[in-house]
């Protein structure tokens, strides 16, 4: 059906707020006036933890499904077609029977909540709203589980060891966006404030990330020790730890585990609950059942994945046939202020159109 240039820049500039490891926002919107393929930028999303391009699997995930939310804003249906030898899709849309439904606004209220949270319950009318959805992903299932000593100590081991390795601080501090000049210079990666990082820690991390060595020294000089406090913290101050799960270990199972995330992290901050994804949790543990991990990583990393598949296959009673895709906390907290988000590219930086072909004067002449 015919789409007008300007629906699609409104539902690309929606899309396009959906969460990306680092922010590094590793994909880019071409509209033909038919399609609109979402390619992946593989040089932006570099990093040890998007090994076999698995983050960017669950980023094309949020991605969509942000499509999805938008166009139905818009009365338009998406038809997606997953292209994922090029970690890529394509998108169509049609006009919706029923018209527009949604409240894609929600797209902007989303976001990344590193800050303590004020516990739970989550409301019962809420936990049937998200397993009303997630009928829509048949192959993925997530579960919530309130936050105990096992799930702490483990959620805190594998952040802490994400400090001491090098490969791993160079990928995440890379984005980091430690002024309010860098920060708006590039439009991408993580503030200070969206960090949840004081101007003393902050300066200190901008020495670390010119030299690891720096860091070494911060490590033994508290830092750990004093970020693991924090993490315990944080993790306790949840209503729930989810765990998202898919039934396969193909490509396909993290796009959809990236849709139905996405689609319960909006829900959840609608309703006054924070999400942070504590993703090294479930990464390991992935590398664990396909038997393939990051070689630069040292085995601490293989002895994390060991343990986080028997904790979690413990405290969430996962069947065999599933695989851990992600994972992250949710709990009760004060909507995260404007200064706490993150931005985003330009609109002209991501998306390119198929500019509307003036008709040739020659046709008038034949
Ligand atoms: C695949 C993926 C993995 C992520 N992993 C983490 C994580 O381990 N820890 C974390 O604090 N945030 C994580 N995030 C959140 C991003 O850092 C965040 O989405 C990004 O900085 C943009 O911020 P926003 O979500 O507030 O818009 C992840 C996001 C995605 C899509």
């Amino acid at each position: 059906m015919d789409v007008s240039p300007e629906r699609i820049r409104r539902i690309v500039a929606l899309a396009a707020r959906a969460p990306s490891g680092e922010n590094c926002q590793p994909f880019r919107f071409h509209w033909d006036g038919a399609w609109l393929t979402v390619s992946h930028d593989a040089a932006r999303s570099r990093h040890v933890l998007n090994f076999e391009n698995r983050a960017s699997y669950l980023t094309l995930g949020c991605y969509l499904e942000s499509i999805v939310i938008a166009a139905a804003s818009e009365g338009l249906d998406a038809r997606i077609e997953l292209e994922l030898a090029d970690t890529a899709a394509r998108v169509a849309f049609v006009a919706r029977a029923q018209g527009p439904c949604g409240d894609a606004s929600l797209l902007l209220d989303r976001c990344t909540d590193r800050r303590r949270y004020r516990g739970g319950p989550i409301d019962a009318p809420l936990l049937r709203e998200i397993e009303d959805d997630l009928r829509a992903f048949p192959n993925v299932t997530i579960r919530l589980v309130a936050p105990n000593d096992e799930l702490v100590d483990y959620v805190a081991h594998m952040e802490r060891l994400q400090w001491c390795t090098e490969p791993i601080h160079r990928g995440h501090t890379r984005y980091f966006r430690l002024s309010n000049r860098a920060a708006s210079r590039t439009r991408d990666g993580m503030s200070r404030a969206s960090l949840n990082v004081g101007p003393a820690t902050a300066a200190l991390l901008a020495l670390a990330r010119r030299d690891f060595r720096v860091q070494r020294t911060l490590n033994q000089f508290g830092f750990l020790r004093i970020f693991a406090k924090r993490v315990r913290a944080w993790v306790r101050s949840a209503a729930a730890l989810g765990c998202v799960t898919v039934d396969t270990t193909d490509p396909a199972g993290h796009v959809s585990a990236g849709r139905a995330t996405l689609r319960t992290w909006v829900t959840l901050n609608r309703d006054g609950y924070a999400v942070q994804p504590l993703s090294i949790c479930s990464y390991m543990v992935f590398n664990r059942d396909v038997g393939r991990y990051p070689g630069e990583l040292p085995a601490a990393f293989r002895e994390g994945g060991a343990w986080g598949a028997d904790v979690l296959q413990r405290n969430y009673d996962l069947p065999p046939s599933e695989h851990v895709a992600w994972f992250f906390r949710t709990g009760r907290a004060p909507l995260r202020p404007m200064a706490g988000r993150t931005l985003r590219l330009p609109l002209e930086r991501v998306l390119t159109e198929v500019a509307p072909l003036d008709e040739p004067e020659v046709a008038h002449a034949v």
